[in-house]
């Protein structure tokens, strides 16, 4: 029995010196070290064989089955180095071969479009400030002359944030970017409280209510305010300022119209629509036949709202405008479902 263990590794032994590549390795391990393999039928046979000569041949195929083992994977070894040599010898390295491209990422659409709004506006004097989105009850309505329980409230379905017991003055996320008109005035005038200097600003950034999420609205979305605040401002400031910006938007021959509204923070109040600029006015989908599209709120800063920023209304007057960005771009692009914006589908924000 021993005797044949002895030619069993050394049959074995022999064909692995032979083994150049995988499948033979494969094979090789199938023949001599598998299930039917001679040294395990050695194994298999051991209770055949007579108690005294058991343990001893058994410890010898253990032996035998170890050697033979680790013979196998230090040819595997072997085999994988040659393999790695012959083909780095071989095939040759195409260094002209392009490269895989970086994909590169770009502003976000919203992001585009309220820059643009901002530079038209910076190229006529304007200056950007950056208000904050959480504010006060105080802030974002009070002082713009929405006072508690005033029903304009309801326009502005609002998401409030756990501060605690504050009565009539809770904290939450901005509903619109009007609040920013009140912390500017009021920065402005805190350093000459007895003669404010005039004020020509937009106020971009996000805004959130409390919507339910629909291919019309969202919870979150960007707007542009304006705000220009001197003596001598007129309703006729508001209009060429805006018209001009619409013309330098939406293209040298666009037409706007000014139709009445209300908001409880300017008197009187506009909105501003512009030529739809699907149909030139002809009337269709998107414009609802009307041949118009709103763009934007806007109207003479109220007196109280002025007041409320430090400037004496008998003094100063001024206008205020908000649009947003994100309807801007729906009504250019026939955008029909808002969810888009914030969906984070590559498919979607690729397009711009
Ligand atoms: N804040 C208003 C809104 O969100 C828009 C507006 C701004 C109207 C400034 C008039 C003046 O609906």
């Amino acid at each position: 029995m021993l005797e044949k263990l002895r030619e069993i590794e050394k049959a074995a032994r022999e064909s692995l010196a032979a083994v150049t590549d995988q499948t033979a390795l494969e094979t090789w391990r199938v023949t001599h070290l598998g299930r039917s393999s001679p040294l395990m039928q050695v194994f298999s046979g051991l209770s055949q064989l007579s108690k005294e000569d058991r343990p001893t041949v058994g410890q010898a195929a253990n032996k035998v089955k170890v050697a033979l083992e680790s013979a196998f994977a230090e040819r595997a070894e072997a085999v994988k180095a040659a393999m790695l040599a012959k083909s780095l010898e071989e095939e040759e390295l195409d260094v002209t071969l392009p490269g895989r491209g970086v994909r590169v990422g770009h502003l976000h659409p919203s992001t585009q479009q309220l820059r643009r709004v901002v530079d038209i506006f910076a190229e006529m004097g304007f200056q950007v400030y950056t208000s904050r989105e959480v504010e006060t009850d105080e802030i974002n309505f009070q002082a713009l002359n929405f006072p508690p329980h005033h029903p304009a409230r309801e326009l502005q379905d609002t998401l409030y944030v756990d501060a605690g017991e504050r009565g009539d003055n809770p904290v939450l996320l901005r509903t619109h970017t009007s609040p920013g008109q009140i912390r500017a005035m009021r920065e402005a005038s805190a350093e000459h409280p007895d003669d404010p200097p005039p004020i020509r600003i937009v106020l971009p950034g996000m805004c959130f209510r409390s919507e339910q999420i629909t291919a019309r609205s969202e919870v979150q979305f960007n707007q542009v305010e304006g705000l220009a605040v001197g003596e001598n401002i007129t309703f006729a400031d508001l209009k060429g300022t805006l018209s001009d910006f619409a013309r330098r938007m939406f293209g040298q021959n666009v037409r706007t119209r000014f139709r009445a509204a209300y908001f409880p923070f300017t008197e009187p109040s506009a909105e501003m629509d512009v030529e739809c600029f699907v149909c030139g006015g002809a009337g269709c989908p998107v414009c609802k036949q009307s041949g118009w599209l709103e763009i934007l709120g806007c109207g003479m800063v109220h007196p109280v709202v002025l007041e409320n920023g430090g400037y004496d209304p008998l003094r100063y007057t001024g206008y205020a405008f908000g649009m947003g960005p994100e309807r801007q771009l729906m009504l250019r692009y026939k955008i029909d479902d808002i969810r888009y914006f914030w969906g984070n589908d590559v498919r979607f924000l690729e397009q711009f």
